[in-house]
Protein backbone atom coordinates (compact mmCIF):
# COMPACT_ATOMS: atom_id res chain seq x y z
CA UNK A 1 0.00 0.00 0.00
CA UNK A 2 1.30 3.48 -0.71
CA UNK A 3 1.06 6.02 1.83
CA UNK A 4 -0.95 9.05 1.15
CA UNK A 5 0.85 12.70 1.01
CA UNK A 6 0.04 14.86 3.42
CA UNK A 7 -2.49 17.60 2.01
CA UNK A 8 -1.26 20.97 2.39
CA UNK A 9 -2.72 24.09 1.61
CA UNK A 10 -0.57 25.88 -0.47
CA UNK A 11 -1.63 29.54 0.56
CA UNK A 12 -1.01 28.52 4.27
CA UNK A 13 2.05 26.43 4.04
CA UNK A 14 5.26 28.11 5.16
CA UNK A 15 7.76 28.17 2.37
CA UNK A 16 10.77 25.62 2.85
CA UNK A 17 14.16 26.71 3.92
CA UNK A 18 16.44 27.76 1.41
CA UNK A 19 19.08 25.90 1.29
CA UNK A 20 22.04 27.23 3.26
CA UNK A 21 24.74 28.38 1.36
CA UNK A 22 28.64 27.64 1.31
CA UNK A 23 29.35 31.61 2.21
CA UNK A 24 32.51 31.19 4.72
CA UNK A 25 36.12 30.46 2.95
CA UNK A 26 36.68 26.87 4.07
CA UNK A 27 33.05 26.36 5.51
CA UNK A 28 31.97 23.34 7.57
CA UNK A 29 28.88 22.78 8.48
CA UNK A 30 28.01 22.35 12.58
CA UNK A 31 26.33 18.39 12.75
CA UNK A 32 25.60 18.24 16.43
CA UNK A 33 26.61 20.58 19.84
CA UNK A 34 26.59 19.58 23.13
CA UNK A 35 26.51 21.45 26.33
CA UNK A 36 28.42 20.18 29.85
CA UNK A 37 29.02 23.13 31.61
CA UNK A 38 28.59 26.92 31.68
CA UNK A 39 32.02 26.97 30.51
CA UNK A 40 32.47 23.32 28.16
CA UNK A 41 30.79 22.39 24.81
CA UNK A 42 31.46 20.26 21.97
CA UNK A 43 30.50 19.75 18.46
CA UNK A 44 31.08 18.29 15.41
CA UNK A 45 31.30 19.43 11.93
CA UNK A 46 31.52 18.16 8.61
CA UNK A 47 35.19 16.87 7.47
CA UNK A 48 36.59 18.35 3.95
CA UNK A 49 37.09 15.75 1.80
CA UNK A 50 41.14 16.41 1.45
CA UNK A 51 41.40 17.02 4.77
CA UNK A 52 44.11 14.28 6.28
CA UNK A 53 45.59 14.71 9.60
CA UNK A 54 47.31 12.87 12.58
CA UNK A 55 45.47 12.02 15.64
CA UNK A 56 46.56 14.57 18.31
CA UNK A 57 47.07 17.49 15.70
CA UNK A 58 45.33 21.06 16.13
CA UNK A 59 43.92 23.41 13.21
CA UNK A 60 42.79 26.72 13.09
CA UNK A 61 39.12 27.46 13.20
CA UNK A 62 36.83 30.06 14.00
CA UNK A 63 34.02 32.87 12.28
CA UNK A 64 33.64 35.34 10.40
CA UNK A 65 34.98 38.77 12.48
CA UNK A 66 32.30 41.71 13.12
CA UNK A 67 32.58 44.15 9.87
CA UNK A 68 35.21 46.87 10.36
CA UNK A 69 33.45 50.20 11.29
CA UNK A 70 35.43 51.87 8.54
CA UNK A 71 35.53 49.66 5.66
CA UNK A 72 32.62 47.38 6.19
CA UNK A 73 35.03 44.36 5.81
CA UNK A 74 35.10 40.82 7.45
CA UNK A 75 38.19 39.01 8.22
CA UNK A 76 38.14 35.44 9.88
CA UNK A 77 38.36 34.82 13.53
CA UNK A 78 40.27 32.12 13.95
CA UNK A 79 42.01 30.23 16.90
CA UNK A 80 43.66 27.34 17.46
CA UNK A 81 41.69 24.19 17.89
CA UNK A 82 42.84 20.74 18.60
CA UNK A 83 41.03 18.10 16.49
CA UNK A 84 38.91 16.08 19.33
CA UNK A 85 38.06 13.16 16.52
CA UNK A 86 40.38 10.44 15.52
CA UNK A 87 41.76 10.53 11.96
CA UNK A 88 40.02 8.00 10.61
CA UNK A 89 36.67 9.80 11.35
CA UNK A 90 34.24 10.81 8.50
CA UNK A 91 33.54 13.94 10.65
CA UNK A 92 35.61 16.72 12.57
CA UNK A 93 34.91 17.21 16.89
CA UNK A 94 36.02 19.78 18.89
CA UNK A 95 35.82 20.38 22.86
CA UNK A 96 35.47 23.77 23.62
CA UNK A 97 35.99 26.52 26.66
CA UNK A 98 32.98 29.20 26.16
CA UNK A 99 35.41 32.52 27.66
CA UNK A 100 32.27 34.73 27.80
CA UNK A 101 34.20 37.64 26.62
CA UNK A 102 36.55 35.91 24.70
CA UNK A 103 36.41 37.53 20.59
CA UNK A 104 35.83 34.07 19.75
CA UNK A 105 33.92 31.97 22.31
CA UNK A 106 31.22 34.55 23.07
CA UNK A 107 30.09 33.76 19.97
CA UNK A 108 31.18 30.01 18.87
CA UNK A 109 28.75 29.34 22.19
CA UNK A 110 26.05 29.39 20.46
CA UNK A 111 26.39 27.58 17.10
CA UNK A 112 23.74 24.71 16.31
CA UNK A 113 23.83 22.27 13.79
CA UNK A 114 23.28 23.72 10.22
CA UNK A 115 25.19 26.71 11.07
CA UNK A 116 28.99 27.26 9.44
CA UNK A 117 32.30 27.59 10.99
CA UNK A 118 35.90 28.00 8.94
CA UNK A 119 38.04 25.34 9.29
CA UNK A 120 41.96 25.90 8.10
CA UNK A 121 42.62 22.88 6.59
CA UNK A 122 46.31 22.75 7.77
CA UNK A 123 46.76 20.30 10.78
CA UNK A 124 50.06 20.79 12.91
CA UNK A 125 50.77 19.68 16.50
CA UNK A 126 53.41 17.84 18.75
CA UNK A 127 51.31 15.53 20.22
CA UNK A 128 51.32 12.82 17.69
CA UNK A 129 52.84 9.50 17.73
CA UNK A 130 55.69 9.96 15.53
CA UNK A 131 57.29 12.92 17.83
CA UNK A 132 58.03 9.87 20.44
CA UNK A 133 59.97 6.67 20.50
CA UNK A 134 58.59 3.45 21.37
CA UNK A 135 57.61 2.19 24.96
CA UNK A 136 55.67 0.23 27.05
CA UNK A 137 53.73 2.48 28.54
CA UNK A 138 52.44 6.08 27.56
CA UNK A 139 51.05 8.50 30.06
CA UNK A 140 48.27 11.43 28.82
CA UNK A 141 48.30 14.18 31.17
CA UNK A 142 45.54 16.89 30.50
CA UNK A 143 43.61 19.45 32.73
CA UNK A 144 40.51 21.58 31.80
CA UNK A 145 40.04 21.32 27.60
CA UNK A 146 43.77 19.72 27.67
CA UNK A 147 41.53 16.36 26.89
CA UNK A 148 41.11 17.23 23.67
CA UNK A 149 44.02 15.80 21.47
CA UNK A 150 43.96 12.77 24.03
CA UNK A 151 39.92 12.30 23.23
CA UNK A 152 41.29 11.98 19.25
CA UNK A 153 44.20 9.37 19.95
CA UNK A 154 42.46 7.53 22.65
CA UNK A 155 40.00 6.18 19.62
CA UNK A 156 43.18 5.60 17.46
CA UNK A 157 44.15 2.00 17.08
CA UNK A 158 47.63 3.12 17.40
CA UNK A 159 47.70 3.86 20.47
CA UNK A 160 46.64 0.59 21.31
CA UNK A 161 48.69 -1.14 19.08
CA UNK A 162 52.33 0.83 20.22
CA UNK A 163 51.86 0.43 24.24
CA UNK A 164 50.54 -2.27 26.59
CA UNK A 165 49.29 0.42 28.78
CA UNK A 166 47.33 3.61 28.25
CA UNK A 167 47.02 6.06 31.16
CA UNK A 168 44.73 9.32 30.76
CA UNK A 169 45.05 11.39 33.37
CA UNK A 170 42.66 14.49 33.61
CA UNK A 171 42.64 16.75 36.30
CA UNK A 172 39.39 19.77 36.95
CA UNK A 173 38.47 22.33 39.00
CA UNK A 174 35.34 20.78 39.05
CA UNK A 175 33.10 17.31 38.74
CA UNK A 176 31.15 18.52 36.10
CA UNK A 177 34.39 19.59 33.92
CA UNK A 178 35.23 16.15 34.10
CA UNK A 179 31.97 14.66 31.74
CA UNK A 180 33.50 14.93 28.20
CA UNK A 181 36.04 12.78 29.66
CA UNK A 182 34.00 10.60 31.40
CA UNK A 183 31.38 9.99 28.87
CA UNK A 184 34.15 9.50 25.78
CA UNK A 185 36.17 6.51 27.62
CA UNK A 186 32.77 4.75 28.83
CA UNK A 187 31.75 5.50 24.89
CA UNK A 188 35.61 3.74 23.89
CA UNK A 189 35.02 0.99 26.63
CA UNK A 190 31.43 -0.31 24.79
CA UNK A 191 32.49 0.77 21.42
CA UNK A 192 31.90 -2.17 19.09
CA UNK A 193 33.41 -0.95 16.33
CA UNK A 194 36.26 0.45 17.97
CA UNK A 195 36.91 -3.38 19.45
CA UNK A 196 36.20 -4.59 15.83
CA UNK A 197 39.46 -2.27 14.76
CA UNK A 198 41.65 -2.50 17.58
CA UNK A 199 40.55 -6.05 18.76
CA UNK A 200 38.36 -7.57 21.66
CA UNK A 201 39.58 -6.43 24.98
CA UNK A 202 41.83 -3.79 23.89
CA UNK A 203 40.04 -1.15 26.03
CA UNK A 204 41.61 -3.12 28.96
CA UNK A 205 44.92 -1.78 28.64
CA UNK A 206 43.38 1.70 29.44
CA UNK A 207 43.56 3.35 32.75
CA UNK A 208 41.65 6.26 33.63
CA UNK A 209 42.54 8.37 36.45
CA UNK A 210 40.09 11.51 36.65
CA UNK A 211 40.99 14.65 39.68
CA UNK A 212 39.40 17.42 40.44
CA UNK A 213 41.08 20.30 42.88
CA UNK A 214 38.03 22.45 43.71
CA UNK A 215 35.11 20.28 44.24
CA UNK A 216 34.71 16.99 46.10
CA UNK A 217 35.13 13.83 44.10
CA UNK A 218 36.22 10.36 44.23
CA UNK A 219 40.03 11.87 43.88
CA UNK A 220 41.34 15.05 44.59
CA UNK A 221 44.00 17.15 44.03
CA UNK A 222 46.33 18.51 40.97
CA UNK A 223 48.10 15.32 39.01
CA UNK A 224 51.13 17.11 40.04
CA UNK A 225 51.26 16.57 43.64
CA UNK A 226 49.48 13.15 43.23
CA UNK A 227 52.60 12.14 41.36
CA UNK A 228 55.15 13.39 44.25
CA UNK A 229 53.05 11.96 46.79
CA UNK A 230 53.56 8.57 44.83
CA UNK A 231 49.24 8.65 45.32
CA UNK A 232 48.88 8.09 41.52
CA UNK A 233 50.98 5.23 41.12
CA UNK A 234 49.68 2.97 44.61
CA UNK A 235 46.49 3.84 42.62
CA UNK A 236 47.37 2.76 39.50
CA UNK A 237 49.60 -0.24 40.46
CA UNK A 238 52.66 0.95 38.30
CA UNK A 239 55.84 2.16 38.50
CA UNK A 240 56.82 6.04 38.69
CA UNK A 241 57.85 6.78 35.21
CA UNK A 242 61.66 5.75 33.58
CA UNK A 243 62.55 6.61 30.11
CA UNK A 244 62.94 2.52 29.36
CA UNK A 245 59.30 1.70 29.33
CA UNK A 246 57.60 5.38 29.95
CA UNK A 247 56.34 7.83 27.03
CA UNK A 248 54.22 10.85 27.63
CA UNK A 249 52.07 13.56 26.39
CA UNK A 250 51.02 16.57 28.47
CA UNK A 251 48.31 18.90 27.19
CA UNK A 252 46.91 21.71 29.85
CA UNK A 253 47.60 25.33 31.20
CA UNK A 254 50.56 26.80 30.75
CA UNK A 255 52.08 26.69 34.17
CA UNK A 256 50.67 22.70 34.79
CA UNK A 257 53.13 21.71 31.78
CA UNK A 258 56.06 23.24 32.85
CA UNK A 259 55.82 21.67 36.31
CA UNK A 260 55.14 18.86 34.48
CA UNK A 261 57.83 18.90 32.16
CA UNK A 262 60.62 19.67 34.90
CA UNK A 263 59.06 16.84 36.62
CA UNK A 264 59.33 14.00 33.69
CA UNK A 265 62.50 15.16 33.10
CA UNK A 266 63.50 14.73 36.51
CA UNK A 267 62.10 11.41 35.78
CA UNK A 268 64.85 10.54 33.08
CA UNK A 269 62.57 11.67 30.38
CA UNK A 270 63.43 13.87 27.33
CA UNK A 271 61.26 16.18 25.32
CA UNK A 272 60.81 15.15 21.87
CA UNK A 273 59.52 16.45 18.62
CA UNK A 274 58.20 15.36 14.89
CA UNK A 275 61.76 15.46 13.67
CA UNK A 276 63.72 13.80 16.63
CA UNK A 277 61.49 11.76 18.66
CA UNK A 278 62.36 10.82 22.12
CA UNK A 279 60.29 10.21 25.50
CA UNK A 280 57.65 12.78 25.80
CA UNK A 281 55.80 15.95 24.30
CA UNK A 282 54.13 18.86 25.54
CA UNK A 283 51.57 21.17 23.75
CA UNK A 284 49.86 23.93 25.61
CA UNK A 285 45.67 23.49 25.95
CA UNK A 286 45.52 27.88 25.67
CA UNK A 287 47.76 30.74 25.70
CA UNK A 288 48.63 32.39 28.93
C1 LIG B 1 47.75 24.71 20.29
C2 LIG B 1 46.45 25.17 20.89
C3 LIG B 1 45.35 24.31 20.90
C4 LIG B 1 44.14 24.71 21.47
N1 LIG B 1 43.10 23.83 21.50
C5 LIG B 1 41.95 24.20 22.12
C6 LIG B 1 40.86 23.28 22.22
O1 LIG B 1 40.91 22.15 21.73
N2 LIG B 1 39.74 23.69 22.87
C7 LIG B 1 39.64 24.96 23.41
O2 LIG B 1 38.61 25.26 24.01
N3 LIG B 1 40.64 25.83 23.31
C8 LIG B 1 41.78 25.49 22.66
N4 LIG B 1 42.79 26.41 22.55
C9 LIG B 1 42.51 27.80 22.96
C10 LIG B 1 41.82 28.54 21.81
O3 LIG B 1 42.76 28.76 20.77
C11 LIG B 1 41.20 29.89 22.23
O4 LIG B 1 42.03 30.58 23.08
C12 LIG B 1 39.84 29.69 22.90
O5 LIG B 1 38.95 29.14 21.95
C13 LIG B 1 39.23 31.01 23.39
O6 LIG B 1 39.11 31.89 22.31
P1 LIG B 1 38.50 33.33 22.54
O7 LIG B 1 38.76 34.13 21.30
O8 LIG B 1 37.09 33.22 22.98
O9 LIG B 1 39.33 33.93 23.74
P2 LIG B 1 40.90 34.23 23.80
O10 LIG B 1 41.12 35.69 23.65
O11 LIG B 1 41.64 33.31 22.86
O12 LIG B 1 41.23 33.79 25.29
C14 LIG B 1 40.83 34.60 26.38
C15 LIG B 1 41.33 33.97 27.68
O13 LIG B 1 40.52 32.83 27.98
C16 LIG B 1 41.29 31.80 28.60
N5 LIG B 1 41.22 30.60 27.76
C17 LIG B 1 41.35 30.53 26.42
N6 LIG B 1 41.21 29.26 26.01
C18 LIG B 1 40.99 28.51 27.12
C19 LIG B 1 40.78 27.13 27.33
N7 LIG B 1 40.75 26.26 26.31
N8 LIG B 1 40.60 26.70 28.59
C20 LIG B 1 40.59 27.58 29.62
N9 LIG B 1 40.80 28.90 29.48
C21 LIG B 1 40.99 29.37 28.24
C22 LIG B 1 42.69 32.35 28.71
O14 LIG B 1 42.84 32.92 30.01
C23 LIG B 1 42.76 33.43 27.65
O15 LIG B 1 43.68 34.43 27.91
C24 LIG B 1 44.02 26.03 21.99
C25 LIG B 1 45.12 26.90 21.97
C26 LIG B 1 46.33 26.49 21.45
C27 LIG B 1 47.48 27.43 21.45
N1 LIG C 1 33.15 30.25 36.47
C1 LIG C 1 34.19 30.92 36.01
O1 LIG C 1 34.09 32.06 35.59
C2 LIG C 1 35.49 30.23 35.96
C3 LIG C 1 35.65 28.99 36.54
C4 LIG C 1 36.87 28.35 36.43
C5 LIG C 1 37.92 29.01 35.77
N2 LIG C 1 37.77 30.23 35.24
C6 LIG C 1 38.86 30.92 34.54
O2 LIG C 1 39.13 30.22 33.33
C7 LIG C 1 40.54 30.06 33.13
C8 LIG C 1 40.87 28.60 32.95
O3 LIG C 1 40.32 27.80 33.99
P1 LIG C 1 40.29 26.21 33.92
O4 LIG C 1 39.71 25.68 35.18
O5 LIG C 1 39.74 25.76 32.61
O6 LIG C 1 41.81 25.88 33.83
P2 LIG C 1 42.94 25.94 34.91
O7 LIG C 1 42.92 27.15 35.76
O8 LIG C 1 44.12 25.70 34.10
O9 LIG C 1 42.65 24.67 35.86
C9 LIG C 1 42.45 23.36 35.40
C10 LIG C 1 43.01 22.39 36.41
O10 LIG C 1 44.44 22.42 36.35
C11 LIG C 1 44.96 22.54 37.67
N3 LIG C 1 46.25 23.21 37.63
C12 LIG C 1 46.48 24.52 37.44
N4 LIG C 1 47.81 24.76 37.48
C13 LIG C 1 48.41 23.57 37.71
C14 LIG C 1 49.76 23.18 37.88
N5 LIG C 1 50.76 24.03 37.82
N6 LIG C 1 50.00 21.87 38.10
C15 LIG C 1 49.01 20.99 38.19
N7 LIG C 1 47.71 21.30 38.05
C16 LIG C 1 47.42 22.58 37.82
C17 LIG C 1 43.90 23.33 38.41
O11 LIG C 1 44.06 23.14 39.79
P3 LIG C 1 43.79 24.32 40.87
O12 LIG C 1 42.31 24.38 41.05
O13 LIG C 1 44.52 23.82 42.09
O14 LIG C 1 44.36 25.58 40.32
C18 LIG C 1 42.61 22.76 37.84
O15 LIG C 1 42.22 21.61 38.51
C19 LIG C 1 41.24 30.66 34.33
O16 LIG C 1 41.82 31.89 33.89
C20 LIG C 1 40.14 30.89 35.35
O17 LIG C 1 40.30 32.09 36.06
C21 LIG C 1 36.56 30.85 35.32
Amino acid sequence: MTEMAPVTDASTAAPAPAPKQMVLPDAQTVTDVQHYTDRLFSFRTTRPASLRFRSGEFVMIGLMGDPDPKTGKQKPLLRAYSIASPSWDDELEFYSIKVQDGPLTSRLQHIQPGDQIILRPKPVGTLVHDALLPGKRIWFFATGTGFAPFASLLRDPQTYEDYDEIIITHTCREVGELTYGADLIESIRGDEMLAELMGEGFHEKLRYYPTTTREESPKMGRITDLMRSGEVFEDLGVAPLCPENDRAMICGNLAFNLELKDMLEEYGLEEGANSDPKQYVVEKAFLD
